[in-house]
C-alpha cells in the first residue's frame, strides 16, 4: 500500500456536498479557495468537493448540482447579499441547508462569545441531522467543543474545529494524535499573528505600539478597531478552547488572567531589549489542582527559547507532557487564505477519520 496516496487519481469518487453558513469574509474566502482546489483534492484524493448551498444573514441558495464559488465569493466581495441574487431564499432556515443534502456544514457566523448563538444552534442542529461540521465560528468552540464532539461521535460524524484556534498552526490535532496516552501538563503558545507582527514591528523600526498598529492597519492586518487582539481576547479565547478540549472541560473565559500588549510598560520594553529578549504575547495554560490556570500577558523571551525566532504574523505552540516530553510546532501566518486552508483540511479529515485516505 505504500505510496498509493501519492498516485494521481483522474475521477473523483467520493462526493463531498457542503454548505457555508455565515457567508462573509471566510465564507467567500473558503468558496473561492475550494474552487481553486478542487482539481488537486480531485486527483490526490478522489474527492469531488461540491458547494451545495450557502446562507448569510438575508437569505440562501442551494443547488445539488453545486454552486460556483468562485462567482459567489466575488458577489459577496462586492458589497452584494445573497438575497439580491436571483434564485434566493428570503428566509433561510437550517432545515432548509441540511435539506440540499450536506455532509458538511462549515459555520462561519459571527462569533458570540457569551451564547455561542446562532452558530451553537446551528452546529447542534447539523449533528443531529448527521452532517459534520466545521467551525470557524469561536462561539460554539469556545462554549461547547467537548459536548458537540461527544454529540457527532454517537451520531458517527466529526466536529473540526482547527480554524478556531490557530488554523494553519496545527494544534488540537497534535496534541490528540502526536501526545496520546500523555499527561498534557501545559501548554504555552502565541495563538494572536495580529499581536505579534506590531510587537515584532515595533522592536525591529523602534516605532511605538500606536504606530504599530496604524502600520498593521494600514497593511488590512489588524482591524480597525484592534482591541480584541491587542487586549488579549482572541488568545484568550483560543486557549480556553483548547484548555477546556485538552485538560479541563471546566474551564471559562472569564477565569482567564489576561493582560494585552497595550497596557507595555517602557521599562518591560527597556528591559526586553537590553537583555536581547523579544516580547510575546504568550498564552498560558497549567494543568494545576486537578483543574487549570490559565493566563494571557506579555512575557519576555530569552534568545535560547524556540519562541525567540516567532516572528511577525506567525503562532507557535509547546506542548508540555509527563511521557513524552516537550513538543513545540511554530508557523501558520495569519489571513483569511490560512482560515480558508484550514477549514478545507478539517472537511478533508472527515473522509480520514482513522488516517487513511478513503475515495
Ligand atoms: N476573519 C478571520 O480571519 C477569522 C479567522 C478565524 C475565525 N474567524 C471567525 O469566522 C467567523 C466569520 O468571520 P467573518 O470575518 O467572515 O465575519 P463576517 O464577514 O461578519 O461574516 C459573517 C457572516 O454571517 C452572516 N450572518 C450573520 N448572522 C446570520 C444569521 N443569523 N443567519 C445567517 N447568516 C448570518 C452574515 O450575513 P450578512 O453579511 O448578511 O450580515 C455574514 O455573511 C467569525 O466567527 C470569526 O470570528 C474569522
Amino acid at each position: 500500500m505504500a505510496g498509493t496516496r501519492g498516485l494521481a487519481r483522474l475521477t473523483p469518487v467520493d462526493l463531498l456536498r457542503f454548505a457555508i453558513v455565515g457567508f462573509g469574509n471566510v465564507g467567500a474566502a473558503l468558496a473561492r479557495h475550494v474552487h481553486e482546489r478542487s482539481e488537486r483534492v480531485g486527483r490526490r484524493y478522489g474527492i469531488d468537493l461540491r458547494l451545495v448551498a450557502v446562507a448569510d444573514s438575508t437569505g440562501f441558495l442551494n443547488d445539488t448540482a453545486g454552486l460556483d464559488g468562485n462567482e459567489l465569493a466575488a458577489w459577496r466581495e462586492s458589497g452584494r447579499r445573497l438575497a439580491e441574487r436571483s434564485g434566493a431564499h428570503r428566509h433561510c432556515q437550517l432545515e432548509d441547508v441540511l435539506a440540499a443534502g450536506v455532509d458538511v456544514v462549515v459555520i462561519s457566523l459571527p462569533t458570540d462569545r457569551d451564547t455561542g448563538k446562532p452558530g451553537l444552534n446551528v452546529a447542534r442542529a447539523s449533528i443531529a441531522a448527521g452532517a459534520h461540521v466545521v467551525l470557524a465560528d469561536k462561539g460554539p468552540a469556545l462554549l461547547a467543543l467537548p459536548e458537540l464532539e461527544r454529540e457527532a461521535a454517537l451520531r458517527g460524524v466529526t466536529v473540526g474545529a482547527s480554524a478556531t484556534v490557530g488554523a494553519a498552526l496545527p494544534t488540537l490535532s497534535v496534541a490528540r494524535r502526536e501526545l496520546a496516552g500523555a499527561e498534557l501538563l501545559e501548554i504555552e503558545a502565541i495563538l494572536n499573528g495580529t499581536s505579534n507582527l506590531i510587537l515584532t514591528s515595533m522592536r525591529e523600526r523602534g516605532i511605538s505600539f500606536h504606530e504599530a498598529v496604524a502600520e498593521a492597519q494600514r497593511a488590512g492586518i489588524a482591524e480597525p478597531d484592534p482591541s480584541y487582539d491587542v487586549q488579549g481576547w482572541d488568545t484568550a479565547v483560543k486557549l480556553t478552547i483548547l484548555t477546556r478540549a485538552l485538560i479541563d472541560e471546566r474551564a471559562t473565559l472569564n477565569l482567564v488572567g489576561r493582560t494585552g500588549i497595550d497596557e507595555l510598560e517602557p521599562d518591560f520594553v527597556e528591559w526586553a531589549h537590553r537583555t536581547g529578549g523579544r516580547i510575546r504575547l504568550i498564552g498560558r495554560a497549567v494543568r494545576r489542582n486537578g483543574g487549570a490556570v490559565v493566563t494571557v500577558a506579555p512575557e519576555v523571551v530569552p534568545p535560547h527559547n524556540p519562541f525567540h525566532l516567532v516572528d511577525g504574523a506567525r503562532k507557535a505552540i509547546r506542548f508540555v507532557t509527563d511521557d513524552l516530553g516537550e513538543l513545540v510546532v511554530t508557523g501558520g501566518a495569519s489571513g483569511r487564505r490560512d482560515v480558508a486552508a484550514a477549514l478545507l483540511r478539517d472537511m478533508l479529515a472527515t473522509k480520514c477519520q482513522s488516517g487513511v485516505w478513503k475515495g
